[in-house]
């Protein structure tokens, strides 16, 4: 039994104009002290999976169905007043993405994480600011600068007070939702090894939400491909890169900036992810795939093992398997 599953999480928005099929039959697993990233371009339903773990939705979140187990402990039907006291931010932390905004700028930066430990801990004052100031060490900012306010930081800081803020209670599982997009790519190195040497460290579960590939290739031992709503590829991030299965990862990994090939090399992938209010019947991502047929068009694809911890959601993995270069071919056509 894996440390934390996810079996089939759905989850909708109610909207005017419909049902936004945001997470729609999602599921993973993470062992202890692991670290599984989760990439897709923007409006898959990154974010949206997050904020249903720690069931955290807008009024018009609604969860349809599937499982969160915790050390085979089920999360989405234990009462709200239960999973609030013993599970969010005690066992499940989370980063927001755009979260260093969130910092309130009238109080001081030590006594906002004082007060993350006050909230959920029955501590003294004094040992929530002794464990405050271990934090903020812990992230690698001088604790003389407890009292200072958040414009007295800089955007990394900032962020490594989030970061602080997330570990307060000594959680088992960190959700990173995109920790560093707002910083600078030197800022945003030094915080990403921050956040891996207390992973480490501290033998935290991790789930790293990026767009960037290179930062789950650095941080992250599995990787899962999230697109209009659904995991279409998962595996180890050696085997997914090394041998995409997937058109969609395939012209993602494509995609992505190398230096050595330069700039030539880069080609993102033609077209836009689906609304989801309507999302393409079969396969989601038939519109945009250079290998759609019939078949792909009207009926959607079962994810299936393909060797190991590898998965595909698609009818034609065997194309890539074979290594063929599907989006190379496009571009000749
Ligand atoms: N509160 C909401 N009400 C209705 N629809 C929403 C709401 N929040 C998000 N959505 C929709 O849900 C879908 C998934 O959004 P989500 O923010 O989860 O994507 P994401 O993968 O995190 O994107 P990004 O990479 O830009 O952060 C999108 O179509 C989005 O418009
Ligand atoms: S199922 Fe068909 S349309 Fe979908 S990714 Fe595979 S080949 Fe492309
Ligand atoms: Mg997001």
């Amino acid at each position: 039994m894996a440390f934390f599953e996810v079996k089939e999480l759905t989850m909708y928005y109610r909207t005017l104009r419909g049902q936004v099929k945001a997470v729609d039959g999602v599921s993973f697993a993470i062992e202890k002290g692991k670290a599984l990233g989760i990439a897709g371009e923007s409006g898959c339903g990154k974010s949206s999976m997050a904020t249903t773990l720690l069931r955290l939705l807008p009024n018009n979140g609604q969860i349809m169905g599937g499982q969160v187990l915790m050390d085979g402990q089920s999360l989405l039907d234990m009462p709200e007043e239960q999973f609030r006291r013993r599970i969010r931010w005690k066992r499940i932390s989370m980063i927001f993405q755009g979260a260093m905004n969130a910092l309130n700028p009238v109080h001081r930066v030590g006594h906002q994480i004082m007060e993350a430990i006050l909230t959920h801990e029955d501590v003294s004052p004094t040992e929530a600011r002794r464990r405050a100031e271990d934090l903020l060490n812990m992230v690698g900012i001088n604790p003389k600068r407890f009292d200072d306010f958040p414009h007295e930081f800089s955007g990394g800081m900032k962020q490594r007070v989030v970061i602080a803020m997330a570990l307060a209670c000594n959680p088992d599982l960190v959700i990173a939702d995109e920790p560093t997009t707002a910083l600078d790519v030197i800022v945003q190195a030094q915080v990403l090894k921050a956040i891996d040497d207390l992973r480490q460290r501290l033998g935290l579960s991790m789930i790293m939400i990026t767009h960037d590939l290179s930062v789950i290739a650095q941080m992250c031992d599995d990787v899962a491909i999230m697109y209009a709503g659904r995991i279409v590829e998962h595996g180890s991030a050696v085997d997914v890169y090394s041998q995409p299965l997937h058109p969609y990862t395939a012209g993602l990994v494509r995609a992505f900036p190398n230096i050595a090939a330069g700039r030539s090399t880069i080609r993102s992938i033609p077209g836009s992810p689906p609304n989801l209010i309507d999302p393409p019947t079969g396969c989601r991502f038939h519109p945009r795939c250079p290998l759609a047929d019939g078949r792909c068009r009207a009926e959607e694809p079962a994810f299936q093992v393909v060797a190991g911890r590898h998965a595909v959601a698609c009818h034609k993995a065997d194309v890539l398997a074979g290594g063929v270069d599907i989006w190379q071919q496009r571009q000749l056509a």
